[in-house]
C-alpha cells in the first residue's frame, strides 16, 4: 500500500513537497529544513506523499548521522510508516560508513515507542543540543 523511496532533496519540486509535508504534519513546531543537506525520503500511498523523514551529518556527535525530522500525515499515522522510514534511513546510514544514528525526541511518546521498536538506547549527550525536556536517542550501525 506504501511505497517508500530516498528522494533528491536538492530537486526543486521534490524539496517543495516535503515542504510541504513539513508544514502539514509540523504545523509551525519546527523550522523547514534545509532539504539539499543529508538524505531524504517519501513514502506514497497510491503516488500521493504521505510522510517524509530526513537524516543529516551530526553537528554533534563525529562520525553519526542525525535523524533530523520524520512526519506522517494524520490520516496515515498508525501503519508504522516512521518505522518503515527509519529502517530505510537505517540503510543508508548503514551504506554511508557511519557509526551511529542519535537523534532527540521531546514530548512525543509515539515517537519514542517507534525509536524502541527500531532498538534505539536513550543516552546522555556530551552537550544537549534540543530542550531541557528532550531524551536522546543513539543507535550503533555495526
Ligand atoms: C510521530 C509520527 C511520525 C508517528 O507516525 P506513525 O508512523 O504513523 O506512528 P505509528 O504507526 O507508530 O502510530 C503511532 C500511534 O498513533 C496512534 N494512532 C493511529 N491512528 C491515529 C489517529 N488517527 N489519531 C491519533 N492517533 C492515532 C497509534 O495507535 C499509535 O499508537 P502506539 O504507538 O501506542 O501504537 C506522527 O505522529 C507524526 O508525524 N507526528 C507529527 C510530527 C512529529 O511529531 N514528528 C516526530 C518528531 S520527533
Amino acid at each position: 500500500m506504501y511505497r517508500i523511496r530516498e528522494i533528491d532533496g536538492d530537486n526543486e519540486e521534490i524539496a517543495e513537497t516535503l515542504s510541504e509535508l513539513h508544514r502539514m504534519t509540523f504545523l509551525q513546531a519546527a523550522s523547514i529544513p534545509h532539504f539539499d543537506e543529508g538524505h531524504w525520503w517519501l513514502a506514497s500511498c497510491e503516488s500521493e506523499p504521505v510522510a517524509f523523514a530526513g537524516v543529516v551529518p551530526s553537528a554533534f556527535i563525529s562520525n553519526a548521522g542525525y535523524f533530523s525530522r520524520v512526519g506522517v500525515l494524520r490520516a496515515h499515522w498508525g501503519n508504522r510508516l516512521q518505522l518503515r522510514l527509519m529502517r530505510a534511513m537505517e540503510a543508508r546510514v548503514r551504506r554511508n560508513g557511519w557509526c551511529s544514528i542519535v537523534s532527540d525526541t521531546t514530548e512525543n511518546l509515539s515517537s519514542a515507542n517507534n525509536f524502541i521498536r527500531a532498538g534505539y538506547r536513550l543516552f546522555e549527550p556530551e552537550r544537549r543540543w534540543a530542550w531541557s525536556n528532550s531524551l536522546y536517542w543513539r543507535k550503533a550501525i555495526g
